[in-house]
């Protein structure tokens, strides 16, 4: 496959773009990442220019060249159960909380729980948590349980939609119970996900940077590296988005690595067991 480099000038042209498109800020440096996750496209297409694949993307009225190249730049890199202590933090201090305070409040004729994996991927984040749901007995029979996971890419959103993994997918963070609880073995060797897990999950594309329409309230949060991404003030903007979408005594988790201390002063940080958690100032 031909490698294809790109000049100064076309990386500055084409990561103002890229910003534009999905607001993932690529620094000076980072052309090699440009390069190997687009020359793909270069090649199949047969440009010899990274300005040619521009007017290309940005005459295509269908944007099919646009969605492809924010699937290739963004890194959808995940896995079940990630980092461990937020689903334990779910497991025994969110959910039992919000059953407690909900079923006081809107229990008829269910118990409502709404959550929003903000950066899902391809659905391992929603899937770890509809399996912790079960295993606590909040059941779509007996709660009404809501899982939105949305992302900016099409190709992650039609992966975790049809919720079917490989077995090395599957081997990061499933244990063997799990495995054989929650999947069914194809004959291809591939996994896929049961209907009564599948069904607790709906998915949709939405990119964080555009207005947060139709999205409605949200008792948990779930924002989780996907911030590294973008320019401070950008992620000050998406962290007032959220606020917006966040009922006032809901919760917000983010990556284990990532901190709110420089974009927002929105929220507080509470410390239950190993695990760091978000809600309103008071
Ligand atoms: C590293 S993954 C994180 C997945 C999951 N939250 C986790 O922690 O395992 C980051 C995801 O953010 C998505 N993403 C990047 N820019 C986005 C944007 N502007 N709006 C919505 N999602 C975006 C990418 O497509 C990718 O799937």
């Amino acid at each position: 496959m031909p490698k294809v480099t790109v000049t100064p000038e076309e990386f500055k042209i084409f990561s103002k773009y890229i910003l534009d498109i999905s607001g993932i800020a690529l620094d000076v440096g980072k052309e090699y990442l440009l390069e190997t996750r687009l020359n793909p496209i270069l090649n199949r297409l047969e440009f010899s220019s990274y300005s040619q694949l521009l007017q290309k993307a940005k005459s295509d009225f269908k944007k099919e060249l646009e969605n492809e190249i924010i699937d290739a730049i963004s890194t959808n890199e995940t896995y079940f159960f990630r980092d461990k202590s937020p689903f334990e933090l779910l497991q025994h201090k969110i959910f039992p909380d919000l059953i407690d305070k909900r079923s006081k409040t809107n229990a008829i004729p269910k118990t409502t729980i709404r959550l929003w994996s903000a950066a899902n991927s391809t659905g391992q984040e929603i899937y770890s948590i509809a399996m912790t749901l079960i295993e606590m007995g909040i059941t779509p029979d007996k709660y009404n349980v809501r899982l939105y996971g949305t992302d900016i890419s099409d190709a992650a959103i039609a992966y975790a939609s049809y919720g079917v993994y490989n077995k090395f997918e599957v081997a990061r963070g499933l244990d063997q119970r799990r495995l054989n609880t929650y999947f069914d073995k194809q004959p291809d060797d591939r996994y896929k996900i049961r209907d009564n897990v599948r069904m607790m999950a709906q998915f949709k594309k939405m990119n964080l940077m555009k207005p947060f329409v139709g999205v409605g309230k949200f008792d948990i949060v779930l924002c989780r590296n996907v911030m590294i991404y973008f320019t401070s003030e950008d992620r000050r903007k998406i962290y007032q988005s959220i606020s917006k979408v966040l009922e006032p005594d809901g919760y917000l988790l983010i990556g284990s690595t990532e901190s709110l201390v420089n974009d927002t002063d929105l929220f507080a940080s509470q410390k239950y067991l190993n695990s760091v958690f978000y809600q309103f100032k008071e």
